[in-house]
């Protein structure tokens, strides 16, 4: 069990990972956070099915690098890791997967310590995906992965909250020299597509967060995956990304096209 102090938590500035709980039909939020989720659901009333529909890309690619027979997920940017979480789908496939739940938010980290307290081979670590050698350095995590052996790099839906620049280019860098061969590298990213205005009125929403957006075109995107080998069908829209039954839930135009995801192997 982590005997670690939790960060400080401030309920009135809104957060990625407590709207996104929300969205999910979870209970970790605060006034703040509804008001801005309520803004986006004005905008968009099918916003909560986007979240679904990533949570659902999220949980097929974590059972594809599962059924590959990688045993250890490095969740990055994980959110509160409520429903559709990646240690159920790892576990679905792989009963000792071992999972390390990464966020800057310290009410997602402190909501994950909670649910994971009785979980030894499952952790959730306060750290910034881009200072990515302080964080390969936290003893939890150099406790539960061996990166000598293939794991599972996860970025869903949150490389679009940090900007282009050396500092990002720099983390996929050490990330995936990290990683030896036979890894897994699954991103889903928010892509304006053809629903520029609205993208603008949602990055507007999300610059009152700690964490503005940065919508990418699917090129920008698809450069993510610099040193990695998509696997079929490639980068794709969440929904088209080996689409299974338990995940289908029909969504209009606007909501199927945008989230991107994809998988590369190493
Ligand atoms: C929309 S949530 C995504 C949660 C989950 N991965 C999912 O796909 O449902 C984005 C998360 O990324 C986290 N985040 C943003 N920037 C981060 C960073 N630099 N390092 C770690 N986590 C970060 C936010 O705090 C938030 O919890």
């Amino acid at each position: 069990m982590n005997t670690r102090a939790e960060p400080p938590i401030d309920p009135n500035r809104p957060s990625a990972a407590r709207i996104a709980d929300l969205f999910l039909g979870g209970t970790h939020h605060f006034a703040s956070d509804r008001a801005v989720a309520a803004r986006a659901i004005e905008l968009v009333p099918e916003t909560p099915a986007i979240a679904r529909a990533n949570r659902g890309f999220l949980r097929r690619a974590v059972k594809y690098a599962a059924g590959r027979g990688i045993r250890q997920f490095l969740d990055l940017g994980s959110g509160i890791p409520s429903a559709n979480n990646v240690r159920e789908a790892a576990r679905d496939v792989a009963p000792d997967a071992r999972v390390v739940h990464v966020d800057l938010d310290p009410t997602a980290v402190l909501y994950a310590r909670h649910q994971l307290a009785d979980d030894p081979r499952a952790a959730a670590v306060h750290g910034d995906l881009l200072r990515p050698a302080a964080l390969l350095d936290e003893p939890e995590i150099r406790d539960l992965l061996d990166l000598d052996q293939p794991v599972a790099v996860l970025l869903s839906s949150v490389l679009h909250f940090l900007p282009d620049g050396p500092a990002l280019d720099a983390a996929l860098a050490t990330y995936r020299e990290a990683a030896t061969p036979g890894s897994v590298l699954a991103i889903s990213h928010v892509t304006p597509g053809d629903h520029t205005d609205l993208t603008e009125r949602f990055t507007a929403l999300y610059n009152r967060t700690e964490t503005p957006l940065t919508p990418r075109e699917p090129a920008a995107v698809e450069r993510l995956f610099a040193g990695w080998r998509l696997v079929e069908p490639g980068l794709v829209y969440c929904p088209q990304w080996r689409p299974d039954p338990e995940d289908d839930e029909p969504l209009s135009d606007l909501a199927l096209f945008v989230t991107l995801g994809g998988v590369g192997e190493k």
